[in-house]
Order: C-alpha cells, then sequence, then structure tokens
C-alpha cells in the first residue's frame, strides 16, 4: 500500500515556549482508518494541524510532512506548492466551520473552489455538473433535502455532515477530522462516524480522526495512535490497547472519558505489552 501520510521528527514549541509536539514518527498507508487519541493538551489537534500545513513545525528541526508523497513542510518551513496538497487534504473540525450565512449548497461547493478558476469563486458562480456533484455529496451525507438551507439553520449533526460533504466534492484522499463527533449528541455521532467509515470503505480515503470517546475509537478504526504529553505512547492494533494503558493516558479523567470502553480492571494492574504496537511504556515518556 502507498504512503498517504509521513511524518519524521516533528517538534514544535509554540511562542510561550509550550513543547507540544516531541520528536513524532508516524507513517499511515493509503486507505487506513486511524484514530489520535490522548487527553487534552496532548498535541491531537496541534499534530493534525501540521499535517494540513496550517501549523509550522520547529525550524531548526529536521522534520518532514508528506502528503500522498508530496512535501507538505520540511525542517520548518511550508512547501511553496502547499496549495496544490492541500487541496488532496479535508479538514472536518469540532465546530464544523461552515459560512453560516451561506446556503448549504454553496459551503459545499466551496470545496471546489481549488480547481475552479478564482473570478468563478470570487462571483460564486459554479456549473451546472458542479452544483450535480455538491448535492451528490450531500445526498451520500443524507442531507440533499437540506441544500437551500442557510448553514445556521441546521443542526449540528447536519453541519457536521455537510462539511463530510465539503471534503467529499474536494475529492480529498486523506480526511483528518479533529474532534468531529465532540460537539454531537450520540444518534448524530453515530451518523458522523458511520459517515466517515463509509468515505474511508468505499472511496478508499486515508481517514485521520481524533477522538476522546476511545469505545467510539476502538469500534471504528482498526489502528490506534496515542499522544501524551507531545509523542506518541502507542501506535498499534485498537483491539490490543489495554486497561492499564489507558488509565496512564487520561488520568483522573479516565473513567469519566472512557466509559463503557474502558473495562473494570484494577488500577493497580501492571502494564501489558500487547504482541506489538508499544512504543515506549508510558512512564518512560512523561
Ligand atoms: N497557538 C498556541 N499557542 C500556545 N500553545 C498552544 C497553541 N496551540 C496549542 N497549544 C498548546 O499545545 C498543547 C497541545 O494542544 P492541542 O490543542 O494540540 O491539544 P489536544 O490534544 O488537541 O487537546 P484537546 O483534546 O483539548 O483538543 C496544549 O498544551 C496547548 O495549550
Ligand atoms: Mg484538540
Amino acid at each position: 500500500m502507498p504512503i498517504a501520510l509521513r511524518i519524521e521528527q516533528l517538534n514544535k514549541h509554540f511562542a510561550n515556549g509550550k513543547h507540544a509536539l516531541r520528536g513524532i514518527d508516524l507513517t499511515v498507508h493509503a486507505g487506513e482508518m486511524v484514530a489520535l487519541i490522548g487527553a487534552s493538551g496532548s498535541g491531537k489537534s496541534t499534530l493534525l494541524r501540521h499535517v494540513a500545513g496550517l501549523v509550522v513545525a520547529d525550524g531548526d528541526s529536521h522534520s518532514l510532512v508528506e502528503v500522498d508523497g508530496r512535501c507538505v513542510q520540511q525542517g520548518g518551513r511550508i512547501h511553496r506548492d502547499i496549495r496544490k496538497v492541500r487541496s488532496q487534504v479535508g479538514f472536518v473540525f469540532q465546530q464544523f466551520n461552515l459560512v453560516d450565512r451561506l446556503p448549504v449548497m454553496m459551503n459545499v461547493l466551496v470545496g471546489m473552489l481549488h480547481r475552479t478558476p478564482r473570478w468563478r469563486g470570487w462571483l460564486r458562480v459554479f456549473r451546472p455538473h458542479e452544483r450535480a456533484l455538491a448535492l451528490e455529496a450531500l445526498a451520500r451525507v443524507g442531507i440533499a433535502d437540506c441544500h437551500a438551507q442557510r448553514a445556521s439553520t441546521l443542526s449540528g449533526g447536519q453541519q457536521q455532515r455537510a462539511a463530510i460533504a465539503r471534503t467529499l466534492v474536494q475529492g480529498a484522499k486523506v480526511v483528518l477530522a479533529d474532534e468531529p463527533i465532540a460537539s454531537l449528541d450520540p444518534e448524530s455521532s453515530r451518523k458522523v462516524m458511520d459517515i466517515l467509515a463509509r468515505i474511508n470503505r468505499e472511496d478508499g480515503s486515508t481517514v485521520i480522526v481524533s477522538l476522546h470517546q476511545v469505545d467510539v475509537a476502538i469500534k471504528y478504526c482498526p489502528r490506534v495512535v496515542a499522544l501524551h504529553q507531545g509523542r506518541v505512547v502507542y501506535d498499534g492494533p485498537s483491539a490490543d490497547l489495554t486497561p492499564a494503558l489507558l488509565r496512564e493516558l487520561y488520568g483522573v479523567q479516565a473513567d469519566e472519558i472512557l466509559g463503557a470502553a474502558l473495562p473494570q480492571a484494577p488500577a493497580t494492574a501492571p502494564v501489558q505489552q500487547p504482541a506489538h504496537g508499544w512504543v515506549q511504556p508510558l512512564a518512560q515518556a512523561a
């Protein structure tokens, strides 16, 4: 399988001195569906934003981020052809990032702007076949009947589905979803995760989704990457995640966040090392 995402030696200090990412190495193959988990502040959003080229890594590093074989950034510099790479990357945000006052259809058509002449984008002139594609994408996510509504009038779950439709018309090979269900009720969450899984299965898109809900990560994603204080501390099959690791990852938040995902193992249980997947024991990572 070709490599969809390659990250090497990624380090990030923010201007305030916060060391948010520490030596991240990560390879994701085309067609994988990967969950990114970790406690609040562990670096999930920062990592995804580096992949999309929205944040630049430390300047004095040998870092590399490539999507589909194309450089996003290297050594702390965004590649000059970033526009081309960005068109391959769909970003789904927790807060949907739709333009509230525009109709849903127009919000979805925005996903096509990278391959339409600039003047047509400015004047919002789209061809009939482009509108047909947008409508088809809305139908795939189950909200075609909402196409003429202003985005602000949609429910949260519908807005998120519209945001996913936008990445569908974009033709993104890699979909990055940063806590796409954090603001949604359980039923809407299920629909959104089902749609992401379908895009992965049917279109072969690579999906990397950050999630607070570990039970959802385990249900939908065969592979889990766990971050702790900016480091990858687990990278392997979701089936091999141990309750002890999850408790260490989430600390006092564990029982609240993990819910059904957390079998009631004694808190003192030793951390079991699965056959593969461990990057390093958490105690050494901190
Ligand atoms: N622009 C910024 N300036 C300074 N510090 C930042 C900035 N963005 C993120 N951080 C810090 O970097 C660390 C990682 O933040 P990040 O948002 O990536 O975490 P997260 O895992 O996505 O958390 P959450 O689950 O709450 O969304 C945090 O300590 C955060 O405060
Ligand atoms: Mg985040």
